[in-house]
């Protein structure tokens, strides 16, 4: 039987892939930050996941404003990194499970998620960031993936509510895959954030360190925002919170343990954040 090990959630600046580039990893503004992943490396490298179930939102790089799914599952057999425009250096490719890709989309279109279905699927700084920061020396990606892409840029915006049940059903599918693998569930994006127009910069502390305290033990309580209260809470990039509303439902209900939590404001323009749940032994 395939075991979920867990879930790991990272924010995914894109400055951080400069950071890493430019080999800043040990100056003062960024070692705070790097060092809060050394126990999700840690954590990796004890459990040696085979494959990672990933929910990002892509930004523009795969799907633009002309086309842009709600919920996105990639069933690709590789995917390819590129640059979406932040001039990051392209990474390794990543290798797909296709076979597990298709059993999730099997089980999500007969849970009535109706999704696109990606058969070539690249993937942007929202995926190789947080496997740069959790797999620092790798020549090549050590996991499979099975990408899950929400909609967090073009509105009407899926609710928070709506991304819990999408990982619950995605968590129901994996408890039903008859696989013998390990499998990591990832949620990438966050915390609070915003890049453009008046409130540039904006940060809510509160509602972040609501979200960290909320999120294992009752995911629940984060579902009674709507995607606009979000935004208003969060800021506008704030709402990449729903990835990690999505992974957290993929853990299913029972009790989880927190490894790690790290909290750093800012990097660049936001609230960085990582995390670790495993179930309860
Ligand atoms: C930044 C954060 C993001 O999540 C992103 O996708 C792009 C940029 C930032 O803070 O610079
Ligand atoms: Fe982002």
């Amino acid at each position: 039987m395939a075991t979920v090990i867990g879930g790991y959630f990272t924010s995914h600046v894109p400055g951080i892939g400069h950071a890493i580039a430019r080999g800043l990893k040990q100056d003062a503004y960024w070692k705070p930050f790097f060092d809060g992943l050394l126990p999700v490396q840690r954590w990796l490298a004890d459990k040696k996941p085979d494959v990672a179930v990933v929910f990002y939102n892509d930004h523009g790089l795969n799907f633009f404003l002309d086309k842009m799914p709600t919920f996105a599952v990639g069933a690709a057999a590789t995917y390819r990194n590129a640059d979406e425009g932040w001039g990051l250096p392209v990474q390794n490719s990543f290798d797909g499970h296709q076979a597990l890709s298709w059993h999730l989309i099997e089980s999500l279109v007969n849970d009535e998620f109706d999704i696109t279905t990606c058969q070539e699927m690249l993937v942007d700084h929202a995926v190789v960031v947080p496997f740069q920061l959790a797999y620092p020396d790798a020549s090549h990606w050590p996991v499979k993936i099975v990408p899950i892409a929400i909609n967090t840029v073009q509105h009407p915006l899926p609710s928070a509510k709506r991304c819990l049940a999408l990982g619950r059903a995605v968590g129901k599918a994996l408890a039903s895959w008859g696989g013998d693998e390990k499998i990591v569930v990832m949620g990438t994006g966050g915390l609070s954030h915003q890049l453009e127009g008046g409130r540039a910069g904006f940060i809510n502390k509160d509602y972040d360190q609501f979200c960290l305290d909320h999120l294992g033990p009752d995911p629940d309580a984060l579902t009674k925002h709507s995607a606009l209260d979000i935004v208003e809470l969060a800021g506008s990039q704030g709402i990449e919170i729903v990835n990690w509303i999505a992974a957290r439902g993929a853990l299913g209900s029972g009790a989880l343990v927190q490894k790690t939590r790290n909290y750093h404001i800012p990097i660049s323009n936001t609230a960085a954040a990582t995390l670790v749940l495993e179930p309860a032994a």
